[in-house]
């Protein structure tokens, strides 16, 4: 006779059982490495120059706007597709940086992040067998964004040192089944600024092919050297087939905040905002209030937020440089693509594990920015959106790190 305590599986067996039980989409994807990174500094209290968040205070006048909200009691759930100050501040910055106009009634989706407006987006467009252009390397999320939505990706590479593309093979990757290309500009991880003749060239292809551009340009104020960021929406014949994706994450230093936004013709929007509804119902209110504000910061705010992240750039150059690093200069966003073959590592997990581990500084390995790991193997990833302290505490460190 058998127990009951024999008849009951073993926990052991039981999270075998579930685990076979998850999704094929959910198993076609791992754990993103950047946050794997993040963990791995907190453990070896290492200086944390994976993910991209700054670790110094976001605008007081932001910040009190976000407290007034919750005083004045705006805690409640804002209108699904986004409280109407921050909407309406959205299209006024658009106007004011782009010459687009929007109309906020038909044409906006704030979301959770520009995370979940890329999400949304997708999963609002695409069906099977549709296929998405992606040029790689890539933000690491428009790979399980694919994935998620059912998307086929194909991948178009950027190549090092000025991350440019062969014009021949972005064309040979449209076709009749390309339903949108992702274009991130400024770029993470490369720090490429796509000029205008780029756009232009993708912008062909688009309507060659009538395909949606989804650009995410949550760097667009992040910008050195004079180079200057186009929004796709502004290029003749793209107003009506992009669909902007952008926050407040790293314009304003709170990247915990979760408000984002897609900008898209009336027709995705209806389908951008089902999928957002039932996929968050909706942003933070008071912090949605606090957008408001936000968004009307005076031209000043962008320019010293562009100065001072020249000097970080340039800061960390010098560190990377110093301790044997082969370093590929951004021009836009806030992070810097690295070639460690001096190194002598096997690959990139190995030494990012090494760096970590043994010097004390986290960095993300440059095969989470492939589809496949080899093309990433020889670069890892640092951000520099840090306090002088952090990235002082990160030279001393890598000091210690000799080229073999
Ligand atoms: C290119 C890119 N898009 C989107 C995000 C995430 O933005 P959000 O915080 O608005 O979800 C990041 C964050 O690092 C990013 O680098």
């Amino acid at each position: 006779m058998t127990s009951s305590a024999e008849a009951r599986p073993t926990a052991e067996k039981l999270a075998q059982a579930t685990r076979n039980m998850i999704s094929t989409k959910a198993e076609k994807f791992t754990e993103s490495v950047i946050r794997e990174m993040t963990r791995l500094a907190l453990e070896h209290k290492a200086v944390n120059l994976a993910q991209g968040f700054p670790d110094f205070p976001a605008p007081a006048e932001v910040k009190e706007a976000a407290r007034a909200a919750i005083a004045a009691d705006d805690n409640q759930y804002a209108i699904t597709w986004g409280a109407k100050p921050l909407r309406d501040a959205i299209v006024e910055k658009f106007k004011r940086t782009q010459g687009v106009t929007v109309d906020p009634e038909r044409e906006i989706t704030v979301c959770c992040g520009s995370t979940e407006a890329m999400m949304s987006s997708m999963m609002a467009i695409i069906n099977p067998g549709d296929e998405v252009v992606i040029f790689e390397p890539f933000y690491e999320n428009y790979g399980p964004d694919a994935i998620l939505s059912g998307a086929t990706p194909r991948f178009v590479r950027l190549h090092a040192p000025d991350w440019s593309f062969d014009r021949d093979e972005l064309k040979r990757a449209f076709g009749p089944r390309t339903k949108a290309v992702i274009v991130n500009t400024p770029n993470n991880p490369t720090g490429k600024v796509f000029s205008r003749g780029e756009l232009e060239f993708i912008r062909d292809l688009c309507v060659q092919w009538n395909a949606f551009a989804i650009t995410d340009e949550i760097y667009e104020h992040i910008l050195y050297d004079g180079k200057r960021h186009i929004s796709m929406a502004s290029m003749e014949g793209m107003r009506d087939r992009s669909i902007t994706i952008n926050g407040m994450s790293k314009t304003y230093s709170v990247t915990g905040w979760r408000v984002g936004w897609a900008i898209a013709p009336p027709g995705p929007t209806e389908a951008i905002r089902k999928v957002h509804d039932f996929l968050t119902v909706g942003a933070a209110a008071p912090l949605q209030a606090a957008g408001a504000l936000a968004l009307k910061l005076p031209e000043t705010y962008y320019e010293k937020l562009a100065e001072n992240y020249r000097v970080k750039r340039d800061r960390m150059l010098g560190i990377l440089q110093q301790a044997g690093f082969e370093c590929f200069k951004p021009s836009g966003a806030y992070y810097i693509m690295t070639d460690i073959s001096r190194f002598g590592f096997s690959d990139d997990m190995a030494f990012a594990r090494y760096l970590v581990k043994e010097i004390g500084v986290a960095s993300v390995p440059g095969s989470s920015f492939y589809n496949d790991e080899a093309d990433g193997a020889r670069q890892v990833r640092f951000t520099f959106c840090k306090t002088e302290a952090t990235l002082a505490a990160a030279a001393e460190r890598l000091s210690k790190l000799s080229p073999r």
